[in-house]
């Protein structure tokens, strides 16, 4: 009989950690149907890109890219490309007529009919699947571990976004919000505590707003993630990305009174203006923000603090800028994703308001927020020189073999000479200096 020859996956994603999370929820799909994932583009047999459409020079890079795979295509015509995730979602059939070499394209709620869609691949057609659905979790399909540190994994709790802040395309990519069958996402944990796993970060577009109701009875997220965390004392738990509008003072308390949930906050802001607020139509006000934010300083002293933040968006005055520093001043953030407003095809805000903040000041803002932020960083890292902080070990350092590094309780990165310690392990450091980005410290 004739040996069938193994069929290789590549994977390459973009975007934010849900797509992470998608990308192994597809590699589990097509492990069933013989293909094995591999790290080299240049050895497969099957190319996908997970795609992000959240600003438009995201959206730049992967059509770059797309350049890239037609020339390996011109030498290997055999290859089959597909498109999946966000932009394939935002543009649909539009994305198939401009990018000839492309075979397939499949939306985040379609992964499921993979296998029929990569039939109609080999048979020499091309696909296209872009439904959104209402009910998809992929609740039951165990991912395939593609990040592969072995020590933390993304589990996926919650879909979709139905909040329409004005900028923003993800209600239109990811579709109505969704939640997760508990059960399910309890048992994927303990799965992973069985398999060595030591942490879990429990994802959504608002994972904050999870619920889920089965005869009358409802799970909330702080219910849920106190299961997970009950899994086991020895794994951490984190979560992410928190909406401001659902930091509940029950979800604070749970943090505060459970050991194994990381004492750190990912609430994006976006503006310390409330005009902005409410031209984004983000649901609260900054006073509301700052109370939420005396909430959790109260109950969790040592919480770690990081955020979201656009400059410029439509109609943005040097007044308004100037909140959203002195909102950041204020709070004190860890860290921070700071962004340009770049405007969206068929949003809310590309529809009614328009994008007249000047390029030149919208730069110049974002460099003042990025140099803020750089200094509250540093500042926040000093205050742990002398402290000994208890390191979850991911990686070797990637600047010396003989350091390794890993996140404390408030989600930040700490590297130390390696002594006899490993991956996986939990170390006591003390911390004697630091950069903005890192602590730097010696294990007791
Ligand atoms: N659901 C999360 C994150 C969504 S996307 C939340 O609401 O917090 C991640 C970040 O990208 C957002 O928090 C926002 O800061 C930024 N972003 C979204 N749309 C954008 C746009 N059109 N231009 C610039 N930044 C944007
Ligand atoms: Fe986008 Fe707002 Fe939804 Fe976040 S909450 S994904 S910023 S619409
Ligand atoms: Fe990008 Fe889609 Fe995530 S637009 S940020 S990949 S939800």
């Amino acid at each position: 009989m004739e040996k069938v020859k193994e069929k290789r996956l590549f994977i390459e994603t973009y975007g934010c950690q849900m797509n992470f999370s998608d990308s192994e929820i597809v590699g589990s799909i097509m492990t069933e149907q013989g293909y094995t994932t591999t790290d080299a583009a240049e050895n497969a047999d099957v190319i996908f890109i997970n795609t992000c459409s959240i600003r438009d020079n995201a959206e730049q890079r992967i059509r770059k890219r797309l350049k890239e795979i037609k020339r390996m295509k011109k030498s290997n015509p055999n290859l089959k490309v597909g498109i999946l995730g966000c932009m394939a979602e935002r543009l649909k059939q539009q994305l198939l007529d401009e990018e000839e070499h492309v075979d397939l394209i499949v939306g985040p709620d379609a992964y499921r009919d993979l296998p029929n869609l990569i039939k109609t691949v080999d048979s020499g057609r091309r696909a296209i699947n872009v439904l959104l659905s209402e009910e998809e979790t992929y609740a039951e399909i165990e991912p395939v571990r593609l990040g592969n540190n072995s020590v933390s994994a993304f589990i996926s709790i919650m879909r979709g976004c139905e909040n329409f802040c004005t900028y923003c395309v993800v209600p239109f990519t990811r579709g109505k919000e969704r939640s997760r069958d508990p059960e399910t996402i309890v048992n994927e944990a303990s799965d992973l505590v069985t398999k060595g796993y030591k942490e879990v970060t429990l994802l959504g577009q608002n994972v904050n707003s999870y619920t889920w109701n089965e005869d009358g009875a409802e799970v909330s997220f702080p219910q849920l993630i106190a299961k997970v965390a009950a899994v086991s004392p020895e794994l951490r738990v984190r979560f992410a990305t928190s909406h401001p509008k659902d930091i509940s003072d029950e979800l604070i308390k749970t943090i505060a009174n459970t050991q194994n949930i990381c004492n750190a906050i990912h609430l994006p802001f976006q503006s310390g203006s409330n005009a902005m607020l409410k031209k984004m139509n983000r649901k609260y006000t900054r006073e509301w923000y700052m109370e939420r934010i005396s909430t959790i300083k109260q109950y969790i002293p040592d919480c770690g603090l990081s955020t979201d933040v656009i400059a410029g968006f439509c109609g943005e005055t040097e007044e308004d800028h100037q909140e959203t520093l002195s909102l950041m001043d204020w709070v004190g953030y860890d860290y921070a994703f700071m962004f340009k407003y770049s405007e969206r095809p068929n949003t809310i805000a590309q529809k009614k308001f328009p994008d007249d903040v000047p390029e030149e000041v919208k730069s110049r803002r974002l460099t003042e927020i990025i140099d803020l932020q750089q200094k509250l960083s540093l500042r926040s890292n000093e205050q742990s020189i002398g402290k000994v902080v208890e390191v979850l070990v991911e990686s070797t350092s990637k600047r010396s073999e003989a350091d390794l590094a890993g996140r404390n309780d408030q989600n930040k990165m700490v590297v130390f000479p390696r002594k006899h310690y490993q991956i996986g392990d939990y170390v006591q450091v003390k911390i004697t200096s630091c950069t903005a980005a890192t602590l730097i410290g010696e294990a007791l």
